[in-house]
């Protein structure tokens, strides 16, 4: 099936598979994958690597703003998917330290950040085909996205997965913390001030509580049939 040159916006609460199921998307449909988590991740760990970002936490917003223009993120594909680099240099296993994880909401919150990472998306997405996962791509970035979705799945489930993914990585958890910060994030995500994790009016929602990533591949096609199919 041959898809025609749109945005694909991707949004949803933590833990939902936003990320598995836009590779699987731009794999199939022969879209780029931009993954704004990983811009806002990147952000932190040049702020990290930087001495921006203090031993209590606190960020120095004055210096990281005057440096973000500098700072040269982008997604280069390769065989196996497409990675994040900052100027020549792949980050795509730094991002993901849970060094970074824990430092990067606070990085994000900051408007002059948000701003940044906006204006790259749309850099980067201008000559469209682009499949973008986040937390405010169809509202604020795209919102001329010709397809949006909203993803979401109960809070045990997502839990669950969570859970797995951690002690895949040889972390022991308990079922019960990692329900709570769920929760937890949940609300942050939907209560900050700053672009907070909403769903768009046109958005199509997508609840994958009962669904495979097969199962949701199957739910697409159907859908971009039905909306764009040219074949
Ligand atoms: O999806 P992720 O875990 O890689 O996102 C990293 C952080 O960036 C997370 O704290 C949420 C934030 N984020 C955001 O505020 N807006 C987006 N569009 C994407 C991510």
């Amino acid at each position: 099936m041959h898809i025609p040159d749109i945005i694909i916006a991707i949004d949803g609460y933590s833990s939902t598979g936003k990320s598995s199921f836009a590779k699987l998307i731009a794999r199939e449909f022969g879209f780029r994958y931009l993954d704004s988590g990983a811009l806002y991740r990147g952000v932190t760990l040049y702020a990290m690597e930087h001495g921006l970002i203090g031993a209590d936490g606190a960020i120095d917003v004055k210096a990281l703003g005057e440096a973000l223009p500098y700072i040269d993120l982008d997604f280069v594909a390769g065989s196996n998917g497409s990675k994040t680099y900052m100027g020549s240099r792949c980050i795509e296993k730094e991002i993901r330290s849970l060094d970074v994880s824990q430092k990067v909401s606070p990085v994000s919150a900051l408007p002059q950040v948000r701003e940044y990472v906006d204006r790259k998306l749309r850099e980067l997405g201008s000559r469209r085909r682009v499949v973008i996962d986040g937390r405010d791509i169809g509202v604020t970035v795209f919102p001329d996205a010709e397809l949006k979705i909203f993803m979401t799945a109960d809070p045990e489930v997502r839990a669950m997965r969570r859970m797995k993914e951690m002690q895949g990585k040889g972390e022991k958890v308990e079922f019960a913390d990692v329900l709570a910060n769920v929760k937890e994030r949940d609300y942050i995500d939907s209560h900050r001030k700053v672009s907070p994790l909403a769903k768009a009016d046109d958005a199509v929602v997508l609840d994958n509580s009962e669904m495979t990533l097969e199962d949701q591949m199957v739910w697409i096609r159907k859908l971009l049939a039905g909306k764009f199919g040219e074949n």
